[in-house]
């Protein structure tokens, strides 16, 4: 082919150029609370959450009835995606959306499936524009994929029931599972630790074709509509050595910024709107989250079985008072499953070669314990008060640190997200 055609074959279709990795790593995008965004507020999260090896965000929104903003905020999102070399797809909320407006989902699907930002599934354009969900389980790909005949479709819909998938006639191509806590189905709290029982019948059920599976570090919300906590406790990094023994096709990450559910991983977005979750979100970092999960991002994507510490580093999350303390001004009352919960703080740590950890948890007596290589988590009995941590190898002290947040006996409101802080050496 003649150099300038090959030029030009490219500008018009850059998906050739960037193609992407089979395996990829999305964050799911509440675009719900982002209504006054511009571009650059985009390209800032866009920029964290490639600073971590995350592929693309799947933007999950409303129908322009419910926010009216949704239309603009797309826009925003594969422009700023583009700009960046980022990837996005649409994650079509059905708490809003529903079948009678599979018209409009068309025109939106088609509007952008062939954007230089638009996530693909697997190599090229021609493996399919990829579309997904929150729950909508018989919304009909068919009637999408059939309007949309010069654009490839890869649909990889929530499904709540695994076993939908083995028999769907709804055009599904794969399917994405919300599953990313313990729970006996639907929002049905159950004692910890997490299990891949979910994952594992989706993977059987979808008999080969892609499973994008849910990755979350944690899930506490305190609405009038919804007052719970999944048990997450260990979470933030059993899930990931669990991704990383299953090898998914895909992983989306439950969520980038739902500060309603205490599973965000952004900072703090300091333009995005406030739906009341301030009262738990704010002042409760999870950055920590980021750096302790980049290494399991990269590992996933290799293919390794372990993910590669590069410098000593320790990540820490605990929830800010005991489980048994009654606050003094909440009509809503403690959040349901709390009795699975243990009064603990959590530590990571990073190491390049095995040390020292030493934790002092408010009033407890110093524990130390003996900690390998790689990303390990050992807990500790909680204590009111500061909580300091230090690690040393060779009797040398290499990192060390207090938590600006201390644990605290009383409360007026019930906060059960935890506080998240990272040491480096
Ligand atoms: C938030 O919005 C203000 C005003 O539009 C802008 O100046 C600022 O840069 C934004 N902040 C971030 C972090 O994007
Ligand atoms: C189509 O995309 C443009 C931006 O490229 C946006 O302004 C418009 O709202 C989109 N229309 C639909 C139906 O998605
Ligand atoms: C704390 O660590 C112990 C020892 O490894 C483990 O048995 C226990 O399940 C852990 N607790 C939580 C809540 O993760």
């Amino acid at each position: 082919m003649a150099k300038r055609f090959v030029a030009a074959l490219l500008a018009a279709m850059p998906w050739l150029v960037e193609s992407q990795t089979e395996k990829s790593v999305y964050a799911h995008f509440m675009v719900g609370i982002v209504e006054k965004y511009t571009v650059d507020d985009w390209k800032t999260d866009i920029a964290q959450a490639q600073a971590i090896g995350i592929d693309g965000f799947a933007l999950n929104c409303a129908p322009e009835r419910v926010d009216n903003y949704t239309p603009k905020q797309l826009a925003n999102a594969y422009q700023a995606a583009e700009e960046l070399g980022f990837k996005v797809f649409i994650s079509f909320d059905f708490a809003y959306w529903n079948t009678g407006d599979t018209e409009n989902i068309i025109d939106i699907v088609g509007n952008y499936s062939s954007h230089p930002a638009q996530a693909y599934y697997g190599m090229s354009i021609s493996d399919g524009a990829i579309v997904s969900t929150f729950i909508g389980d018989t919304m009909d790909w068919n009637a999408v994929k059939n309007e949309l005949s010069n654009q490839k479709i890869t649909a990889l819909p929530n499904i709540q029931d695994p076993n939908f998938v083995a028999n769907a006639q709804t055009g599904l191509d794969g399917a994405f599972s919300w599953y990313a806590w313990p729970t006996g189905g639907g929002n049905s709290i159950i004692p910890g630790p997490m299990s891949t029982v979910w994952d594992n019948q989706f993977i059987e059920n979808l008999a080969g074709r892609p499973y994008m599976a849910p990755v979350s570090p944690w899930f506490f919300t305190h609405f009038n509509s919804k007052n719970w906590v999944f048990i997450s406790e260990d979470l933030p990094n059993l899930r990931w050595e669990q991704i990383l023994a299953l090898k998914p096709t895909l992983v989306e990450i439950v969520t980038w910024n739902d500060f309603g559910e205490s599973h965000y991983i952004s900072d703090s977005q300091p333009n995005h709107s406030d739906d009341g979750s301030g009262a738990w979100a704010t002042g409760y970092p999870h950055a920590g989250f980021r750096t302790l999960w980049a290494p399991y991002i990269a590992a996933y994507k290799s293919g390794a079985e372990k993910p590669t510490v590069e410098s000593d580093q320790l990540v820490y999350w605990y929830r800010t008072t005991p489980k048994d303390t009654v606050c003094t001004s909440d009509a809503l009352g403690p959040p349901d499953g709390i009795e699975y919960l243990a009064d603990v703080v959590f530590v990571a740590t990073m190491l390049t070669e095995p040390a020292e950890l030493t934790v002092t948890s408010g009033g407890n007596a110093p524990a130390t314990v003996t900690v390998d290589a790689g990303i390990i988590t050992t807990n500790f009995t909680m204590g009111v008060g500061q909580q300091s941590f230090s690690v040393s190898r060779n009797g040398v002290e290499i990192l060390s640190g207090t938590s600006e947040k201390d644990i605290a006996s009383s409360c007026e409101t019930y906060n059960y997200n935890p506080y998240v802080g990272v040491l480096s050496a």
